[in-house]
């Protein structure tokens, strides 16, 4: 079937188990895949001052970035509900930064069953200050 999903579900559960939510209690897990096929996750990492808590997405984009790579074929997000869920508002800029309108967003629960939108179509007309402000 989905071999690209099945992929990032696999990497984004795995670093799931590693999510730090004591407060929400509430277990966000991401993978993101590269146009050449490097695969990279994260998790949410919450903090006692609840504002500096930065979600699974944008964890897993800057471990992409921090390896030098600086593009998004496609994204998985996944929590600890029977809900499709959707990347927040500012991880969703984030993601526009670094994908193209069309770039594929899975919107997946935590049995693995998934919604598919495009970045375009979760955040149309984003913010930007440089047209290819996503190449090296
Ligand atoms: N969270 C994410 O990791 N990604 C999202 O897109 C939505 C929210 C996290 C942040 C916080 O640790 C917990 O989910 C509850 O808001």
């Amino acid at each position: 079937m989905n071999e690209e999903f099945e992929q990032l579900f696999a990497a984004a559960q795995a670093a799931q188990k590693n999510s730090y939510a004591p407060y929400s209690r509430f277990f966000v897990g991401s993978a993101l895949i590269t146009p050449e096929g490097k695969i990279f996750s994260g998790c949410n990492v919450e903090n006692a001052s609840y504002g500096l808590t930065i979600c699974a997405e944008r964890n897993a984009i800057f471990q992409m970035i921090a390896a030098g790579e600086r593009e998004i074929k496609s994204l998985l997000v996944m929590g600890s509900t029977d809900r499709f869920l959707p990347p927040c508002g500012s991880c969703r800029q984030v993601i526009a930064e670094f994908a193209d309108p069309g770039a594929t967003i899975y919107l997946c629960n935590q049995e693995g069953k998934f919604e598919i939108a495009t970045v375009g179509e979760l955040l149309p007309r984003h913010f930007k200050l440089l047209e290819n402000s996503n190449k090296k």
